[in-house]
């Protein structure tokens, strides 16, 4: 009995949870032969690693729970690893759902409970699956290009047991079954480049169809594909014609199957979509909905029938990241009639999405509504910076009691609205606005006790929300929301803190390579629809900076080999085009929006010059490239690209840097990165701190960094020892700083340090959003620096952590909490009197290094116990006022004075 006892109580010990499937919640779609599982370990033990695992798999809940009919038991494995781990059971099948679980021991002796169980939902296995054919509209297209609709009944004789459906466009789409919408996704099949790697949607619907009659219906929408996209009015980039590939795969409960596809016996009209496009909005005619249509029995004697395509399958892939979806929902705050004398609503946030509205009205009746990011310094609607955009979306009415609208393939970047044409009186309860972006997993946040710094945080999260908009755009609202690859390689670290970004950056990754020159070169944007064949430096390194930050945050190998060719591509594009290892580009963005004062008699601009930009990030993406070529154990290029680093750097030096050590241009930008990446020799980086810092102080202690200078500024600066003065430009509340938007009301990050002047006069229309997440890069020093959470680049993704956080003496606490795929990493500091208070949690399964601020060994002690008498952790020494240990899972109190 009592050894019984002793049994359960170890086996509570360890638990198994968060599973996932190519590092997705449940995904459908999965189409890869060895889908990789992970999962997570809790205990209440500290000090926890697992030794050993144990997975199976089977087709239904029932035989996975028993053991029976598995397609995969591994047996117990003995291994460390509860990240990434290969299925490699029987071959998988297409469109089938597949269960798991999955149990492990650890280092203390516990065995933990078969986990709950997890599911993935396969993909299309090959092109020789679909049995589906490309259809068209089978009328001529009207001017205006209203959104086309197809449909199609079917009888399903039997009992279903599963029934699938797969779906994509040319265009974007909504599909429904039965009168109910399929799947909850927006904008699906999402943005990728298209000519070359068109995604496709799997759903479950075997809620949806029924023994009997059975109906689908799909609307179009011109979408990114052959909408206006890119600048001047572009249109029909990807072409210039809307289609529909369909194939629904229905099994009996006798087991036999049957499939549903687009083919020739489809019909297709028009409805209420007349108008849609991504820039400026949707009209919704109500009087021209078609009631019924997507439901058996409707009469479609009047519709069309379709044309049939041979369009290329071969380019199908699946859906790699997290759809867009609905998420966060406003209600108004304020509901005035401006000086002007427009009806506008304020939702108190600046966001990505839609408004959905209710109204009663007589037929025809027409209200618009426009969407606007601010308003004027009078308090009136402002809508110069969204250039050509209209963002307006029209609702006329069926007049037929209370109707409620939404657009469907248009989105807007807005925090207010004007409503024109509303019947009666707006009532809060009528309006509300959806947050749509990509359904990312939030896995980070950061608290600290000053309230401007907390709502800078709040803007960076927002920001990225809006603009990760399944791809990582400049901005949500005027006419460009292109994949700039300079702003996404200066955000994206911060990006894998605050959420889950992995799978989102895999998919993108995938289309910069895909849209890669021939000689290497990489687009300003991804996808490329300027298609100028220039590459610009800071811009183009996302070719090596993308891949090897999410290395880094998430430990994917698999990503960075994937990635290689590209990597390499754009090194030895560089390469080639640099006689004497010197880069001097054709072109160049430089450090983008650095600060310029007007009518600058004392030359305070700080202007670097672009050769200098261009030369720094040459060697930092080469010294990228080493790097996954070390990674990936590929000896000859290590050797290779160090040689080649080696002369980049010495070129570096010799062009651009005195005997002395200065700059020759000495922004804070040129000293920042030669000294981020390492430029200098190392007697000479002590000295190109201190004239950084001096530069600093010349501004009154203002940054005056673009985008390519701000993400690493702070950083530099503590590396250098001179945190004190990144916490004073962290804290800087005059522009140009982080914080002077903050004061000015700003909700998300502005693309320039002064969108609104202090006088409330706008920056020039033609460049001044006010959600373009770049300068938020800050989010990374603050998780990283003044919390203190960082991976150890040689055990990435949080295997082995670092803890260091930095105190700065106008906080008095400051937490960062990270959702890795181990578990919640935790570092929060606080003043008490005149000691330090540090929290910290470690995820089972990882081990931490942990830097305790302290004087010494003596002055810490860890929940209320000296260091001396805690056995689960190790003291390593002491360092720069930091205690050191090592410790692994668990929670610690820390106290130190
Ligand atoms: C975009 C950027 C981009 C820049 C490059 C702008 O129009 O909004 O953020 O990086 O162009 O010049």
């Amino acid at each position: 009995m009592a050894i019984q006892l002793i049994g359960v109580m170890a086996f509570a010990q360890v638990q198994v949870t968060n599973l996932l499937i190519e590092n997705r919640i449940e995904p459908t779609g999965i189409d890869k032969a060895a889908p990789r599982l992970s999962w997570q370990l809790f205990s209440s033990n500290r000090n926890v690693m697992q030794t050993a695992y144990e997975i199976r798999v089977a087709t239904d809940v029932k035989s996975l729970e028993k053991g029976k009919k598995l397609a995969w038991n591994s047996g117990k494995i003995s291994s460390m690893q509860s990240v990434v781990v290969d299925y490699n059971g029987n071959e998988l099948q297409s469109g089938t759902t597949y269960y798991w679980q999955v149990r492990v021991w650890d280092n203390q002796g516990n065995r933990s409970k078969w986990s709950q169980p997890s599911h993935w939902l396969t993909g299309i296995k090959d092109v020789d699956n679909w049995k589906a054919q490309w259809i068209q509209v089978g009328f001529e297209e009207e001017e205006g290009r209203p959104s086309p609709m197809f449909r199609k009944e079917f009888n399903s004789s039997k009992k279903i047991k599963h029934a699938v459906a797969f779906v994509t466009a040319k265009g974007v789409y909504e599909a429904e079954i039965n009168g109910k919408k399929v799947g909850d996704a927006c904008f699906a099949p999402f943005w990728t480049t298209y000519n070359e790697r068109l995604q496709y949607q799997t759903y479950d619907v075997t809620d949806l169809v029924k023994q009997g009659n059975n109906a689908v219906g799909i609307t179009l929408g011109n979408g990114w594909y052959r909408g206006n996209i890119g600048f001047e009015g572009k249109v029909n980039v990807y072409g210039s014609e809307l289609a529909l590939l369909f194939q629904l795969e229905i099994t009996y409960e006798d087991g036999t199957t049957e499939l549903v596809v687009s083919d020739g016996s489809w019909k297709s009209s028009t409805g209420p979509i007349v108008y849609s496009e991504i820039y400026h909005g949707e009209t919704y005619d109500a009087r021209l909905e078609k009631t019924g249509w997507s439901e058996a029995g409707y009469n479609d004697n009047k519709w069309s029938g379709v044309e049939l395509k041979d369009y290329s399958k071969d380019i199908l892939i699946t859906t790699e990241n997290e759809p867009v979806r609905k998420k966060e929902v406003f209600h108004p705050v304020e509901i005035l009639t401006t000086p002007e004398g427009d009806q506008v609503i304020d939702f108190g946030q600046n966001l990505v999405g839609w408004v959905q509205m209710k109204v009663s009205g007589k037929a025809g009746d027409q209200i618009s509504i426009t969407h606007t990011e601010v308003l004027d310094k009078d308090g009136n609607v402002y809508l110069e910076s969204l250039r050509s955009a209209k963002q307006k979306n029209t609702f006329i009415l069926k007049g037929e009691g209370v109707e409620e609208f939404e657009p469907h393939f248009s989105w807007q970047g807005f925090r207010y609205i004007k409503v024109e044409g509303y019947p009666g009186e707006l009532k809060r309860e009528n309006f509300t606005a959806t947050a749509l972006y990509s359904d990312m997993v939030q896995t980070g946040s950061f608290v600290c006790s000053d309230e401007l710094v907390n709502q800078l945080q709040h803007n960076i999260q927002w920001g990225q929300r809006g603009n990760f908009l399944d791809v990582p755009t400049d901005c949500p609202q005027r006419d460009e929301r292109l994949g700039w690859t300079g702003d996404a390689q200066a955000f994206a670290r911060t990006a894998t803190f605050n959420f889950r970004v992995h799978s989102f950056f895999d998919k993108w990754l995938k289309d910069v390579a895909s849209d890669q020159y021939d000689n290497g070169g990489v687009p300003f944007v991804v996808p490329d629809v300027l298609r100028n064949g220039q590459v610009s430096p800071g811009w183009a390194d996302v070719a090596t900076i993308g891949p090897w930050t999410m290395y880094l945050a998430y430990g994917d190998k698999d990503l960075l080999a994937q990635q290689y060719e590209s990597m390499k591509g754009w090194v030895n594009y560089i390469r080639s085009v640099s006689p004497d290892h010197l880069w001097k580009p054709a072109f160049s963005f430089g450090d983008w929006l650095f600060y310029r004062p007007f009518d600058d008699n004392s030359g305070m601009s700080a202007v670097t010059d672009k050769s200098l930009i261009a030369q720094a990030f040459y060697a930092h993406s080469t010294q990228l490239l080493i790097n996954a070529a070390e990674v990936l154990d590929k000896k000859d290029d290590v050797k290779k690209y160090q040689e080649l680093l080696e002369m980049i750097k010495q070129a570096f030096v010799q062009e651009y840097m005195t005997p002395n050590g200065k700059l020759v241009s000495g922004t804070q930008t040129a000293y920042v990165l030669a000294l981020n990446f390492d430029l200098l020799p190392e007697a000479l980086r002590d000295q190109a701190a201190k004239r950084l810092v001096d530069n600093i102080r010349t501004y009154n202690t203002h940054l005056t960094t673009g985008f390519l200078g701000t993400p690493y500024l702070c950083h530099v600066l503590s590396r250098f020892g001179y945190t004190d003065m990144a916490y004073e430009l962290l804290m800087q509340k005059t522009y140009p700083s982080w914080l002077y938007p903050v004061t000015m009301g700003a909700t998300t990050i502005w693309e320039r340090w002064d969108g609104i002047k202090p006088d409330g006069t706008f920056q020039t229309p033609g460049m001044n959003s006010f959600n373009h997440y770049a300068y938020g890069a800050i989010g990374d020093w603050m998780y990283r620096v003044v919390a203190g959470i960082d991976t150890e680049e040689d055990n990435p993704g949080y295997k082995g952590i670092q803890i260091k956080p930095h105190i700065g003496e106008q906080l008095s606490h400051a937490k960062a909490e990270l959702q890795t795929y181990y578990g919640q990493v935790v570092s929060g500091w606080e003043k008490v009197d005149d000691k330090l208070k540090l929290n910290v949690s470690v995820p089972v399964n990882t081990k931490a290094v942990v830097y305790v601020p302290a004087s010494a060994e003596s002055a810490v002690t860890e929940s209320g116990k000296k260091l001396g008498d805690v056995s689960d952790l190790e003291v390593v020494g002491h360092k720069d006022g930091y205690v050191i240990l090592k410790l692994g899972s668990g929670m610690y109190q820390f106290e130190s004075n």
